[in-house]
């Protein structure tokens, strides 16, 4: 069996969680965690990163700690994972959607202005399967604005839009360590900042926003999203590796195009001129125009045994949210198009060249 993705165990993982452990350090208290914290920021290049349970709970801090709340409208991509927008629904606020570009995915940036009211409060771009969002554009639009933008880069760990790290553009950076990540703590989230008044808030509130010198008190509603110092140690131990994976990131898209540049109805991932995408997963789509559908595709390399995973789902249509009578009679054809017709092919860290070869032939085979 191909897996759509295999985690690395970092070779450092034993000996950081033995220390650990020896420490008696296990709690989300501990100086690994601050050490993680510190290296992470260091690799994002902000001032400031805070660690939480997931890139959910990012989300939800980074939302929280910007006062986002009832009354409030965040705009938001449809394409992307349910994990973007929850948040949104946690704080009260209500989300706004944004149709994709077709070529990226990511949400296309000349549509937002449309959608910015006198409630808008914040944009969440998402740098989607790694690729990074453009910019600047998004920039001059919250400026004029006065609007907060919050990253979502749980699929982007070190792609860079221009010569800046995603997570360091926006006022926010929220990132995922789940065990499918390019940095992974197996479940685990960091907020990222350069704002330290933000980073004081997002302390605090991801610890039941404690009263310092004050047991037991709290003046505001706080949250236990504190990641453990093993999980720190376990993403402190990913991070060491992340030249390294990244460089196979990179080795495997490459491979990838190589293989199936020729094919007539596939679309392959592309890479702006803005950008150095990480290619978390190599998404490829299905043409229109395609005799064989995504789906048959997905089906004849599962009985050959390789694992894919269709692309997201758009939000407009996903129950949970159309149940609370939101996106009502919304269509985004894009990001409807994309979700159709979209696979994820494996692309794990430690895939090899020969399974790319398989799957390519395999792919070939039946496309052509
Ligand atoms: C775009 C996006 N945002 C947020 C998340 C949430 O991350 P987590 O699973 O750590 O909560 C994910 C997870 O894969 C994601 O893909």
């Amino acid at each position: 069996m191909i897996p759509i993705s295999k985690p690395i165990i970092p070779k450092n993982a034993k000996k950081k969680l033995l220390e650990c452990l020896k420490s008696g350090w296990i709690s989300g208290a501990g100086p690994i965690v601050v050490s993680f914290e510190r290296e992470f920021a260091r690799f994002v290049g902000t001032k400031y990163a805070v660690s939480c349970t997931s890139g959910t709970t990012a989300l939800h801090l980074a939302l929280a700690a910007l006062g986002i709340g009832p009354g409030d409208e965040v705009i938001v991509p449809t394409f992307t994972m349910i994990s973007t927008i929850l948040p949104v629904i946690y704080v009260g606020a209500t989300p706004v959607l944004v149709d994709s570009e077709a070529d990226t995915g990511n949400i296309d940036v000349s549509l937002i202005e449309s959608k910015i009211t006198k409630k808008t409060k914040a944009v969440m771009p998402v740098h989607l399967y790694g690729h990074p969002v453009d910019m600047e554009p998004l920039l001059k639009l919250v400026e004029k604005n006065r609007l907060a933008i919050i990253e979502d880069a749980a699929e982007a760990h070190g792609a860079q839009y221009q010569l800046k790290k995603v997570g360091s553009i926006g006022d926010l950076g929220c990132f995922s360590f789940y065990a499918n990540k390019i940095v992974t703590s197996g479940e685990g989230g960091m907020v990222t900042t350069n704002d330290k008044r933000l980073a004081e808030k997002l302390k605090s509130l991801r610890n039941l926003a404690r009263t310092p010198k004050k047991h037991f008190y709290h003046q505001e509603v706080g949250f236990n999203y504190r990641l453990s110092s093993l999980q720190a140690a376990l993403g402190l131990a990913s991070l060491e590796e992340v030249t390294t994976i990244l460089k196979q990131k990179r080795h495997i898209a490459s491979l990838y195009r190589k293989l199936l540049s020729l094919l007539p109805h596939v679309i392959l991932p592309v890479e702006k001129n803005y950008a150095s995408s990480v290619f978390w997963h190599y998404a490829i789509v299905i043409k229109k125009t395609s005799p064989k559908s995504r789906n048959q595709l997905a089906e004849m390399l599962a009985k050959k045994d390789v694992e894919t995973r269709t692309f997201h789902i758009p939000m407009h249509i996903q129950p949970a949210l159309v149940n609370l009578g939101l996106f009502k009679g919304e269509r985004y054809p894009n990001a409807e198009f994309l979700s159709k017709n979209g696979l994820l092919l494996p692309s794990g860290p430690n895939i090899s060249d020969r399974q790319i070869a398989t799957v390519c032939s395999l792919i070939q085979k039946f496309m052509s």
